[in-house]
């Protein structure tokens, strides 16, 4: 039996559910916290699996979305930023085309359960704007 403070870390690593992503379509956004800071991520299904990344193109320090949490191009297997159309490879960040010239997406590691996508990367904390935004809580404040 996992103690209190082992189940908080716990429920605090669900980003959302499995279901809510399917291959190509529309990412979830959320945000991470890494050393004091805050960014903006989301985390989207492609063909082999599930990727999250840092909202930011690197090209200019702008969110990718052209519309909040869409995030694939045309041809659904690439990332593509609104702004300028940099391409990116889904499932691992790379540039592929456009004005990235060769910056990839910054990762950030996430795994998949028979549920829910998880953070893994122990370099950033998740972030809600409150308790009560916690939805993957069993037990919301
Ligand atoms: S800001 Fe993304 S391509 Fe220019």
């Amino acid at each position: 039996m996992p103690s209190s403070t082992e189940k908080d870390t716990f429920l605090s690593d669900r980003i959302c559910t499995g279901a809510m992503l399917v291959v190509g379509g529309r990412g979830f956004r959320f945000k991470v916290q890494r050393e004091g800071q805050l960014w903006p991520a989301f985390v989207v299904r492609h063909s082999s699996g599930v990727a999250a990344y840092i909202n930011r193109c690197s090209h200019l320090a702008l969110e990718l979305d052209w519309s909040q949490g869409t995030f694939f191009d045309i041809d659904k297997a690439s990332i593509i930023c609104s702004t300028h159309g940099a391409l990116y490879e889904a499932v691992t960040g790379e540039c592929i085309g456009g004005p990235c010239a060769g910056k990839p997406l910054e990762t950030i590691q996430v795994t998949e359960n028979d549920r829910f996508i998880l953070l893994t990367d122990r370099n950033y904390w998740l972030v809600y704007d409150s308790p009560e935004k916690n939805i993957f809580s069993e037990n919301p404040k």
